[in-house]
């Protein structure tokens, strides 16, 4: 080749990618952002709020207690649910941001409670009329004759399926059984129910989460008020039905989705895990809690084999930021305290 030939190839090619390939570039750096967080009392200040106001994330995952308003009576809990959604960060929120939200025992019904829970089918309504109100329309929540709250939600993100499951931990779920020292200390405290009917999610439910795994998806977010993998702490978790944990996590490993993380909250304090399954494949669990009720004295470092991190103390939310990067979606899950600030990560690639 000539060389002046050479030399204008050379600069066209220069030319061409600035035009044509920064703005792809540009393109393949922007993510979906997922805010996520649990605990927020309606009575205490929120500084986090406001964070949330200035994040604009695209999706907001509330994972429980919305509210505490522990009460048999399901309708007084209507006057927290006003007073929560009432704050005026949630206008700027609930405008940048959509809503996906589950409960836990304190806005279900009271404190630990499961499908003993007296005045459940009552406490259903008012979610959906509180909390279902700042979600998307047209959706229906638990089963065809009204029972939970579980659902699901596909997001499409640059020809990736993102898939959101959100089962129901309360509406269905089994007595708890105190542990032996409980009965001394009074604290709530549980160990294993390995009844054979000991149920967390209830067969109606199960049918519906084993069809739901079986949706091919390029992303699994599989969400759960309660923590999934820890089985020392002795607070609520899926590890107080350990059938069900198991079955839980068969499902989830033959889940048609090339990869998943879990969500959780209720701890009152933030931690991230690791459960290693077959093929070295493995499983994530961020849990963040609490978004401005942080319980520092539940301090005890349990689960340690599969924890990443220490624990975090503080007020805090979590972000799960997705990436396509070559073709190839990436993530990273970040715990941040209230003023923003990165106190926990974790990301599946390297390079994210
Ligand atoms: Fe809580």
């Amino acid at each position: 080749m000539k060389e002046p030939f050479r030399f204008v190839l050379f600069y066209y090619l220069i030319f061409y990618l600035l035009i044509f390939q920064l703005p792809i570039f540009g393109k393949e750096s922007e993510s979906l952002r997922i805010g996520f967080g649990s605990c927020l009392h309606q009575d205490k200040e929120s500084p986090i709020l406001n964070q949330w106001e200035k994040e604009s994330f695209d999706l907001i995952l509330l994972l429980g207690d919305n509210i505490y308003a522990d009460s048999l009576v399901a309708e007084e809990k209507i006057p927290a649910y006003q007073k929560q959604f009432v704050r005026p960060q949630w206008k700027k929120i609930r405008a940048t941001s959509q809503i996906l939200a589950t409960w836990d025992d304190h806005d279900y019904g009271i404190n630990d409670s499961g499908s003993e829970y007296v005045d459940k089918e009552k406490s259903r309504e008012v979610f959906i009329s509180q909390v279902g109100a700042l979600m998307p329309k047209g959706r229906r929540l638990g089963t065809k004759d009204g029972k939970g709250i579980f659902h699901s939600y596909f997001l499409d993100f640059k020809k990736k399926k993102i898939h959101i499951v959100i089962p129901d931990t309360r509406f269905f779920r089994s007595e708890l059984k105190p542990s032996f020292w409980s009965f001394f200390t009074g604290k709530k405290h549980y160990r294993p129910n390995e009844n054979l009917d000991a149920t967390l999610l209830g067969e109606e439910q199960w049918k519906w989460l084993t069809e739901e795994l079986e949706k091919p998806s390029d992303f699994l977010v599989f969400v759960s008020g309660i923590q999934v993998i820890p089985t020392e702490q002795p607070f609520e978790k899926w590890g107080n039905f350990p059938k069900e944990r198991e079955k839980l996590f068969q499902l989830l490993g033959s889940a048609k989705t090339s990869d998943l993380v879990i969500l959780s909250g209720d701890r009152h304090i933030a931690e991230i895990y690791e459960y290693p399954i077959e093929d070295k494949r493995k499983f994530i669990e961020i849990t963040s809690s609490s978004l401005n009720f942080p319980l520092p004295f539940l301090t005890l470092e349990y689960d340690s084999r599969f924890k990443l991190t220490p624990a975090f103390l503080e007020e805090n939310y979590g972000v799960l930021r997705i990436q396509i990067k070559e073709g190839k979606l990436v993530w990273r899950a970040e715990i941040k305290d209230k003023i923003g600030n990165v106190v926990r990560e974790y990301g599946n690639n390297d390079s994210n």
